[in-house]
């Protein structure tokens, strides 16, 4: 296929907690040879995800990953040799590939991506799954109305930072929550919220209540004490979309619900939901985000981490707060 090398990333070994330093090694394996239907693609950006973290502790069934084997996700490459009828060389594609230099896939397993005036990274966030995400939570979940207070937990991130935009296309006060004033700030700048809390300051508890007394839609990220935090603070039969719980991935934040009875109180909905449910809508998601795009009203955030070798690192840096946007590898 190429002359070089054929890095790949392994699995070596579940991690403790959140700590993913000492999870993976780092191989070489021959150049991969596409059979009939198949293609080799050289892997150009990685796709790091959040619940990369249970799949790695091996508490995600959609994503099955034992020791030994190559780190896996969605990935964007290029096709370098094709035995396809429907991908030829030189197409940019996206689909779940093993990390490493070159891979082979199915055809049909991949998605071609057409070169339609947006940085090809984003379609690995706002105008891929972080998107649809954002959308299914805001849109079909919460149902987020003009006028409504919306609060958004891990705003800088990939998915909050567009179910954010979303919410403040839909005609919403959007208040956003993350860790830290650099983040704080960044959102302001980036995304023009109403506000962005910090939920390690010490004031956190009174900016919430001044900026978010009633809250109409909470869109959760983060679970844990925070989730706990706001259940007072929900409007009578307000709406929250529990996206994700991303501060128990590890295991070390499982902290009891003290405030459950604000839910009854208030007749509250909490609703889960998940991407996989909103794929078959893709293409009408997606293009509505895109016009959102195209005039400005979105943005995608994203930070690049660069080197296969640093792609750990990257996984790691989604739960100590390390990156503002979706975090991508790339490939050099
Ligand atoms: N329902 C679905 O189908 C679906 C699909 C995709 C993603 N998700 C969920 O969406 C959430 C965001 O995922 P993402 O991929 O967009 O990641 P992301 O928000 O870009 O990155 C994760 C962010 O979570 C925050 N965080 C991490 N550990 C935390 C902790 N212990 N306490 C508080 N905050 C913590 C950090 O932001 P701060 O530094 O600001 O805290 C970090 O930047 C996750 O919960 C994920 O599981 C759900």
């Amino acid at each position: 296929v190429t002359t070089g090398g054929n890095r790949r990333v392994i699995f070596a070994r579940p991690p403790r907690a959140a700590d993913l330093a000492d999870c993976f090694d780092f191989a070489s394996v021959a150049m991969p040879e596409p059979a009939p239907g198949q293609v080799a693609v050289k892997l150009r950006y990685l796709s790091i995800d959040a619940y990369m973290l249970p799949m790695l502790k091996g508490e995600n069934p959609a994503s099955p990953i034992v020791p030994g084997d190559t780190m896996y996700g969605r990935c964007i490459g290029t096709i370098v040799r094709s035995r396809s009828r429907l991908l030829q060389e030189g197409d940019t594609v996206l689909g779940v590939l093993p990390w490493q230099d070159f891979a082979v896939a199915d055809d049909g397993r991949l998605e071609r991506i057409a070169d339609d005036g947006v940085p090809l990274t984003a379609h690995l966030g706002a105008l891929g799954q972080s998107g649809i995400t954002a959308w299914a939570g805001v849109v079909d979940v919460a149902r987020a109305a003009p006028g409504e207070t919306f609060v958004v937990s891990a705003a800088a991130g990939a998915v909050g930072s567009c179910a954010g935009q979303i919410a403040r296309i839909k005609g919403c006060r959007v208040v956003g929550i993350v860790r830290g004033t650099t983040k704080r700030h960044y959102v302001m700048r980036e995304f023009a919220f109403d506000a962005c809390l910090d939920s390690r300051a010490p004031d956190f508890a009174e900016t919430l209540a001044r900026h978010a007394d009633e809250i109409d839609v909470y869109f959760e990220n983060v679970g844990g004490a925070l989730l706990d935090a706001m259940l007072p603070r929900m409007r009578r039969h307000g709406r929250i979309a529990l996206c994700g719980l991303v501060a128990q991935y590890g295991g070390d934040d499982a902290v009891p619900m003290r405030n459950l009875a604000a839910l009854r109180r208030k007749c509250v909905r909490l609703e889960g939901f998940g991407v996989s449910d909103y794929l078959h809508r893709k293409a009408d998601i997606l293009a509505e985000i895109a016009g959102w795009m195209r005039s400005g009203l979105l943005k995608h955030a994203e930070t690049l981490t660069h080197g296969l070798e640093r792609a750990p690192e990257a996984l790691a840096g989604l739960f100590t707060g390390g990156n503002l946007g979706k975090q991508i590898v790339v490939l050099v």
